[in-house]
């Protein structure tokens, strides 16, 4: 079994002055939800997500070297602008990868990173902000280590965007990522993201993700403290282990096109996702008003038609509405005409999924 000690370099091959890249990392909308975790981003269950194709961060690094201080030094622009707010969330990242990127004190980086999403649309950008990053250091990595495999290049991204944000883990590699030790499924990590390894059925093929911004605003409880309070936490237990079942169910789901089971799976998942934030203490509420709205209309919908369209949640008050490719018209048309009125100034954004990090 890889181990963290795979993570860190014996020496390197070659040196570089300096340089820069840039990449593009997509967000991820989780099936089975990861809540809950152990020390250095340890995951408390395994989850599954399927990666998106819009929504992502683009990120431009150029580093170089400059004299060895003992300290880290970047500079973080935000669309081109200076963003010192985000430095301390980078200087903890750094700390956490150092002894799996050994050169990062070496170098002045300059980190440039924008979003395809709009500004503050309570998207989680943590995914696919710290998956960009994983994987333009892994590239200065390359580079200093030609040899390196694709492989091991998306292994290590995953496991540095782990270290990052968990969730990150999920955004580097592939349509449909498993994160997590689970019995059932060979090769699975609690340390990196694997590509999901089955057939998966055509209903699946270009899965639409809608997502409606029902509230933009900073969420009061963050997700960090959410996890924190899955320690001691009731029915933490119980949860654990339904989410291994889950994802066993859903392996198979994503093998045999079953759209109503998928649907049963997903729905329950965020729903327990939220009900583990009700019973925490202290407990709190991220789902608004028109979350509820949200959720009644696509049953009602879903009844009436036998379209098999279902919800998700993140750790928001945002609904992800999924649906197969071959009924978009008639679930953007519901969008429009019944849901838009809850979204926050009428806005949603169609995604769907979409296959990972890429080098611009
Ligand atoms: C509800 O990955 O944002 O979206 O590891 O503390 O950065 P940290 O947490 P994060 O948690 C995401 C939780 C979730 C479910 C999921 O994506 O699996």
């Amino acid at each position: 079994m890889i181990s963290e000690k795979d993570f860190i370099p014996s020496g390197y091959t070659h040196s570089i002055e300096k340089g820069d890249f840039k990449w593009s990392a997509p967000s991820n909308i989780a099936l089975v939800k990861y809540w809950g975790k152990k020390d250095n981003q340890i995951p408390a269950n395994p989850s599954i997500s399927f990666t998106l194709n819009q929504c992502k961060t683009i990120t431009s690094l150029s580093f170089e070297k400059k004299n060895p201080d003992g300290n880290f030094s970047f500079d973080l622009l935000f669309e081109g602008k200076p963003k010192d707010d985000f430095k301390p969330k980078i200087q903890k990242f750094f700390e956490r990868i150092e002894t799996y990127l050994p050169f990062l004190k070496e170098y002045h980086f300059t980190i440039n990173t924008e979003n395809t999403f709009p500004h503050s649309s309570g998207i989680a950008s943590s995914a696919s902000g710290m998956a960009a990053l994983a994987v333009n250091l892994m590239s200065i990595e390359k580079e200093l280590n030609p040899e390196m495999t694709e492989d091991y290049f998306n292994q290590k991204a995953s496991f540095l965007a782990r270290l990052g944000s968990g969730s990150a883990c999920r955004s580097v590699k592939g349509n449909i990522v498993t994160w997590g030790n689970h019995k059932e499924t060979e090769g699975s990590s609690d340390l990196f993201g694997i590509e999901f390894s089955g057939s998966v059925h055509t209903n699946f093929k270009n899965y639409q993700d809608t997502i409606l911004l029902v509230d933009k605003g900073e969420k009061q409880v963050s997700s960090t403290v959410g996890h924190d309070l899955m320690h001691n936490h009731p029915y933490a237990e119980k949860r654990f282990e339904q989410a291994h079942v889950n994802l066993s169910k859903i392996k198979t789901i994503l093998e045999s096109g079953d759209l109503q089971e998928f649907i049963k799976i997903v729905e329950s998942e965020a729903l327990t996702l939220h009900a583990m934030m009700l019973t925490s203490m202290p407990y709190y509420i991220l789902m608004k008003p028109n979350t509820l709205e949200i959720i009644n209309r696509i049953w009602k919908f879903r009844n009436e038609t036998n379209i098999p369209v279902c919800f998700t949640l993140d750790a928001g008050a945002n609904v992800h509405i999924l649906y197969p490719e071959n009924v978009r018209d008639k679930v953007l048309e519901l969008i429009k005409n019944e849901l838009v009125g809850f979204c926050q100034n009428s806005q949603y954004i169609c995604d769907e999924i979409g296959f990972g990090a890429k080098k611009l």
